[in-house]
């Protein structure tokens, strides 16, 4: 079945089965593979991505089910060659160990900050709680998206 999507700002013209996932679609057909395949059950929040702002498990989206809809994935955070401030903050307190999870912790906090630009800690932990990190606790995870989002907030 064809289908017109618009990820990270470029609109792509595609055939895909129905069952396809929005997962498959953007790492088997885009080679998107910053989008992470983990649980493949909506457990661990790997495959996070932002479908119209809002942060979603991209392994149970049917790929048809977003046509016309604006994806982001974590390729397209970073502008003009810079590291979004997120990102930033993430190796800054030195987050991730394998980093299979940053992706979509990252997109996830990217969807609290444009809704919530000055979060409390327990705001930040809930707006995570869908995303695991099999290598490390939680506490850096917290603090990086706290001081990212300061710095949004001198830049605005
Ligand atoms: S791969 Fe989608 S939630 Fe785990
Ligand atoms: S850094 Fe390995 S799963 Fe989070």
């Amino acid at each position: 079945m064809h289908i017109l999507i618009n990820v990270n700002g470029r609109s792509h013209s595609l055939e895909v089965r129905p069952e396809t996932s929005l997962l498959q679609l953007l790492r088997d057909e885009l080679g998107l593979t910053g989008t992470k395949h983990g649980c493949d059950g909506g457990e661990c929040g790997a495959c996070t991505v932002l479908v119209d702002g809002r942060p979603l498990n991209s392994c149970l989206v049917l790929a048809l089910s977003v046509r016309g809809r604006e994806i982001m994935t974590i390729e397209g955070l970073a502008s003009g060659g810079k590291l979004h401030p997120l990102q930033q903050a993430f190796v800054e307190h030195g987050f991730l160990q394998c980093g299979f999870c940053g992706p979509g912790m990252i997109l996830s906090a990217k969807a609290l900050l444009e809704q919530t630009p000055s979060p409390d800690p327990d705001a930040v932990r809930r707006a995570l709680a869908g995303n695991l990190c099999r290598c490390t606790g939680y506490v850096g995870v917290v603090e990086a998206v706290m001081d990212a989002a300061a710095q949004m907030r001198d830049r605005s």
